[in-house]
């Protein structure tokens, strides 16, 4: 791989369009953005801006109509079906607005689950997934399963499924979006207690600007464009002086 240390995340040039009828809708008009490792990203805009498809693509979900992801360095259009699930496996985390747990399965299974597909042994995958449950504070509902369990711990099950196979980067998408306001700020304060604990890398979503303000950096969907808030971030006492 690379000699110097790659970013953890790429994004070079990215367009994507969606063509309905014989209209083109241009969502993301040449997009850049570079994550590096440890390196905590809000990416804000509002409903409809081009944020879940800028995720997608990031997570190797969907193709750019032009541009390139690379993750580590590498370049991910020249990979294939199985290398891009591997790498969404194996480098990725996913958290959603909506928790897509599985119902039947329990809170530990859900964990679990991820695990086993990249063929960790069970006792193992289980060990973790009750540690990352633990550490989310969900230490009393590992055999719950998803209906028996509140909006917020759902959600805390979602960021430990997430987790559970160490990714190096986490990709997520109005993670709290479907929480009370209250909860949203306690489930975001774990969340990115625990990304700084483990030093991944994190890409999260919200129009809120609160939690945004919380990460390392801002950048904002707008018009197709990614605008860097880092600038206007900046303006401290020094600029007096
Ligand atoms: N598969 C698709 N087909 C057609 N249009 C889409 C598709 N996915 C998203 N869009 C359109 O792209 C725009 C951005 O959507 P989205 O990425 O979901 O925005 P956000 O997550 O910021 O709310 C919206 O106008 C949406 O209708
Ligand atoms: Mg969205």
């Amino acid at each position: 791989m690379n000699k110097k240390s790659a970013p953890t995340l790429e994004i070079k040039n990215v367009y994507r369009s969606f063509k309905q009828g014989s209209q083109t809708l241009e969502v993301l008009k040449g997009i850049n953005l570079d994550i590096d490792k440890g390196e905590v990203i809000a990416l804000i805009g509002p409903s409809g801006a081009g944020k879940s498809t800028l995720l997608q693509i990031a997570g190797l979900l969907e193709r750019p109509s032009k541009g390139e992801i690379y993750l580590d360095g590498q370049k991910c259009s020249k990979l294939g079906d199985a290398m891009r699930t591997v790498l969404r496996r194996d480098y990725l985390g996913f958290v959603y607005q909506y928790h897509n747990l599985l119902p039947d399965f329990d809170a530990a299974e859900n964990v679990m689950l991820p695990q086993l597909i990249a063929g960790v042994r069970p006792k193992v995958a289980r060990e973790k997934a009750q540690w990352l449950l633990s550490r989310l504070g969900l230490g009393k509902r590992f055999k719950h399963r998803p209906a028996e369990l509140s909006g917020g711990e759902q959600q805390r099950v979602a960021i430990a499924r997430a987790l559970a196979n160490t990714p190096k980067l986490l990709l997520a998408d109005e993670p709290t979006g479907n929480l009370d306001p209250k909860t949203s700020e306690t489930v975001f304060a774990e969340l990115l207690s625990i990304v700084k604990e483990t030093g991944l890398s994190a890409l999260i979503a919200t129009h809120n600007h609160d939690l945004a303000n919380q990460m390392d950096r801002k950048v904002e969907l707008e018009d197709g464009k990614l605008v860097d808030l880092r600038a206007s971030l900046s303006v401290s006492r020094e600029n007096f002086y």
